[in-house]
């Protein structure tokens, strides 16, 4: 009887200790075995390694006596017992950034293809100890062990990387650090720091001291906003990336998003004009005036000093969203257009680029810029394209012999909203919600040519930070406005932004990713990192006559999950779930997931009210009589932007929902801001019944970024007394 009691209590310790040794790494590796056994941290523990990677070691070493509170021995070559041991050896491992790591009951072995592969191998490491290992205060009372495995891995794609717009919201350095780190967490390895555009220059420049003494600043008084890094600081920013894998590309924007500069020096630009720096979103038609001799100089100067600082191989020159009026009507801009040759003034773009392109190739370094720098005209050297707008520009770029990188502003521009749940904050409104699923839903593979394709990069822009100053009341991110704000943005999608970039394309799976995020937030929070605390997910939806049935999973490990049934908002002293709850109507039901008191999700978001028309797409517009002039046919007009989100064919449906007659249609127009897109024209109404209320029309120069609109003709049968809703569905 005792012998079966002990066998129960060791067999729950062995499920116990097997829980809380599963793997959930991500990005996930090439393969993973598991073996019997464990490492544990002890005094004992040390660093042995190899000659050249002190840099590696001593991250190591300082991040584990932080968190266990040891003194980790560091020392070069010679062997010692218990060590985790650090080499490189590029025949075992061959693909650049590739290592191996094998925990066994005696030893950690790190393999690296390079530095950066024994750097990664530490990351993965890092996630098989308990998360309170990247925790900066000492945990005496947990055991640092982590299980036997042995790992091979390599990235898929060698360029990873996060944009983040410190122009137009200036973080300081010591956040940029943070942002470094978290992203080297998760194997992402080139940082576009945006340290130009219409508000703000933030880049010490000897030579042209206005622009960070002018250029740098938005405002009067108490709401001046602003600041710039030093020189000092950017050789320290630089030098914390280097030990990270983390490559620092300066984008230094031009010819347009550079307002604060000709701010700075009016000569600067066509006009000669003195304006102010702007402290609101703002895309200047200002471009540096090409047909000034100091303009050339000035880039020079500045591309100069920039590339004294940071090391990388790429240098990125922006070119986006350049509107050429100004260029148009400038006469020394259109002088230089007539002696080079050239037909169309958006081709004194590209002359810029080649005359820039030739500069930064005689300092060994390439181009980077979003995909418009390889638009306006034949470009003398092979650049690198960041495609964003729309991803047939990847296969252009990589057509004409440039290289590519993916950012979609449909999948990677991490300032939008995650959902449309009501309390999500304010964030860019142009493009549908990017979920964590959309994110991930990316196929780098499937664009570019497979040579020139570098990779992919989520983006981080700021301008929603000086677009007005009130954000939506969630105390997790108001206490610290700007930068919780940036990461409750950019996390957790840059978790599955690093899988994306490192996974191995096709054997990516949505399903096994979800189940291993759920791990992560815990790590997010010992590194104190905010994120967005996903709502619990709805696993079931039961209708019967007792009423609606919710069965619901945690989204985040351990998180408690609370509800409430009578439609109001819960907090953490709610009901706690725990088995599957009835409540009569759907929106009678809310329910939150709670990581700590003060961090908590928006509730789960059911729209209820078009539910039966869900096969008809995405609510677009609803018309009330207002809309409706009467009996004649007449125009109404609504926004589709977000719905209108890619190249394809979409299907519009009008729906009556209410009031005494029904509606009829003669025309249906899409229009991308002012340009007619297309057009589906017969007769249809939808009332009591029904018919032909479906419109189709065709996309095929979709641009991320522009507003569409919907112009339908309509008129009510009699009377405008007619409610209803337009739905918006794309087909292909
Ligand atoms: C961009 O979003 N203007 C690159
Ligand atoms: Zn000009």
């Amino acid at each position: 009887m005792k012998k079966v009691i002990i066998m129960a209590i060791l067999s729950i310790i062995g499920v116990l200790n097997l829980s809380a040794k599963e793997i959930n790494l991500i990005p996930q590796p090439i393969s993973v075995e598991r073996m019997s056994g464990e490492f544990v941290i002890t005094e004992k523990t040390s660093i042995q390694y190899q000659s050249g990677l002190e840099k590696e070691a001593t991250y190591l070493q300082e991040l584990l006596e932080a968190s266990t509170g040891f003194d980790i021995e560091t020392s070069e070559g010679k062997k010692t017992k218990r060590a985790i041991v650090l080499s490189v050896d590029s025949v075992r491992v061959a693909t650049t950034e590739g290592y191996e790591l094998i925990v066994s009951d005696n030893s950690i072995v790190i393999c690296g293809a390079d530095n950066a592969g024994v750097f990664y191998g530490i990351q993965t490491l890092l996630q098989l100890f308990p998360p309170e290992v990247y925790n900066n205060v000492t945990s005496k009372d947990i055991e640092f062990s982590a299980p036997a495995v042995a790992i091979t891995d390599a990235p898929t794609f060698k360029w990873r990387g996060m944009m983040l717009d410190v122009a137009r919201y200036f973080y300081d350095k010591e956040f940029v650090k943070k942002y470094i780190d978290m992203m080297s967490m998760y194997k992402l390895n080139k940082l576009q720091l945006h340290l130009i555009d219409d508000s703000g220059w933030r880049l010490e420049i000897k030579k042209y001291p206005r622009l960070t003494e002018i250029g740098a600043w938005g405002g009067e008084g108490p709401t001046r906003l602003g600041g710039y890094y030093t020189q000092e600081d950017i050789k320290e920013i630089v030098a914390y990336a280097a030990v990270r894998n983390v490559d620092v590309i300066p984008e230094i924007a031009f010819p347009a998003h550079m307002l604060c500069a000709i701010v700075a020096y009016p000569e600067l630009g066509c006009t000669g004009i003195q304006h102010e720096v702007p402290i609101q979103h703002f895309i200047s038609r200002d471009l540096l005036c090409i047909g000034n001799e100091k303009s050339i100089q000035f880039l020079e100067d500045v591309l100069e000093e920039t590339i004294a600082l940071f090391p990388s191989k790429y240098i990125n020159i922006g070119g986006d969203e350049a509107v050429y009026t100004n260029w148009e009507k400038c006469p020394k801009c259109q002088a230089v257009r007539k002696e080079q040759g050239l037909k169309k003034t958006s081709e004194l773009q590209g002359y810029l680029t080649n005359l820039v392109s030739n500069m930064m190739k005689k300092h060994g370094r390439t181009v980077v810029g979003w995909q418009e720098i390889a638009q306006r005209g034949k470009l003398d050297n092979q650049v690198v394209s960041i495609a964003w707008t729309n991803l047939k520009y990847a296969k252009d770029a990589t057509d004409k012999g440039h290289f590519t990188v993916l950012c979609p502003a449909s999948h990677m521009y991490f300032d939008f909203p995650e959902g449309r749940t009501p309390g999500e904050p304010k964030a860019a409104t142009w493009m549908p919600p990017i979920s964590v699923e959309k994110c991930y839903s990316l196929k780098v593979g499937d664009y570019g040519s497979k040579e020139l394709t570098l990779g992919v990069q989520g983006a981080f822009w700021s301008d929603i930070f000086i677009h007005g100053t009130t954000l939506q009341e969630i105390y997790s991110i108001n206490e610290n406005r700007s930068e919780n704000y940036a990461e409750y943005l950019t996390f957790p999608r840059l978790l599955a932004l690093s899988e994306v970039g490192w996974s191995v394309e096709g054997e990516r799976d949505y399903d096994s990713f979800t189940d291993r995020l759920k791990h992560h937030y815990v790590k997010l929070d010992n590194k104190d990192c905010n994120y967005r605390v996903p709502e619990p997910y709805i696993s079931e939806v039961e209708v019967s006559e007792e009423g609606v049935e919710f069965t619901l999973e945690e989204s985040v490990a351990d998180a408690k999950i609370v509800y409430t049934t009578d439609g109001t908002y819960p907090n953490p002293h709610s009901t706690e779930y725990t088995e599957p709850v009835t409540v009569e109507n759907t929106s009678d039901f809310k329910a939150i997931t709670i990581v700590t008191n003060r961090h908590v999700s928006l509730p789960i978001h059911i729209e209820e009210k078009y539910a039966d028309f869900k096969k008809y797409g995405e609510l677009s517009a609803e018309w009330k009589p207002k809309d409706i002039k009467g009996a004649e046919f007449a125009t109404w007009k609504f926004e589709a932007t977000g719905k209108i989100a890619g190249n394809g064919t979409y299907e519009i449906t009008f729906v009556y929902t209410g009031g005494e007659r029904r509606l009829d249609i003669e025309d249906v127009k899409l229009f991308k801001r002012d340009e007619l897109v297309g057009e589906d024209v017969h007769t249809g109404y939808t009332g009591g019944s029904s018919k032909n209320n479906t419109y189709t029309v065709k996309v095929d120069s979709f641009e991320a970024g522009t507003p569409f609109f919907i112009e339908a003709n309509v008129r009510g049968d009699l009377s405008n007394d007619s409610y209803g809703a337009v739905f918006i569905r794309k087909v292909k």
